[in-house]
């Protein structure tokens, strides 16, 4: 088990592309179980590979059930592609792992269909799913194309947030030097 750390917003890691990936071998399930622990570490329900540092097309979901608990519906998603957004736009409540203490309201399709590959470099689809699925998978799919929720935010509340956490890494990395 390992914990990574996780790239802060505005990262330029966070706008790399993300390459595809062919090898399906031990080293990919090493890379989504250490996604996955530091997804629970920081109390998230999705995490993206660019997130860690990783520009690879991976995607790591575990949706929590209704006590909160979570590690019943892990999904690793290998190249996931979004194939058809369905419904009405919805406005959705999100946070980021890479956008610290920051929620904000930004719109969604309700509906899509996304086909990836799980860890075995199988061919698997979620159908017209919706919900918080629907919600987390159009998420992290826009990490992989270098898109952070706050992109879809307005002009002002983006230069807000940019400026908040530009700042924030700069006093970050200033503390980790100075120790
Ligand atoms: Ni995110």
């Amino acid at each position: 088990m390992a914990i990574r750390e996780v790239v802060i917003y505005p990262d330029e890691i966070l706008r790399r592309e993300n390459k595809t990936i062919t090898v399906f071998d031990d080293k990919l399930k090493e890379l989504s179980k250490d996604m996955f622990d530091t997804m629970y570490k920081n109390d998230g329900i999705g995490l993206a590979g660019p997130q860690i540092g990783v520009n690879e097309k991976i995607v790591v979901i575990d949706l929590p059930e209704e006590d909160g608990s979570q590690g019943n519906n892990q999904v690793v998603l290998i190249n996931p592609e979004i194939k058809k957004l369905e419904g009405d736009l919805i406005e959705s409540e999100e946070g980021c792992l890479s956008v610290p203490g920051y929620n904000d309201k930004v719109q969604r399709y309700e509906r899509c269909t996304v086909e990836y590959q799980d860890l075995e470099g199988n061919k698997q689809i979620f159908d017209n799913v919706d919900g918080l699925l629907a919600i987390c998978l159009q998420h992290e799919i826009d990490h992989l194309h270098g898109k952070v929720f706050v992109d879809k935010l307005s002009r002002l509340k983006r230069e807000r947030v940019h400026k908040k956490y530009a700042k924030y890494v700069k006093d970050l990395k200033a503390q980790k030097e100075g120790q």
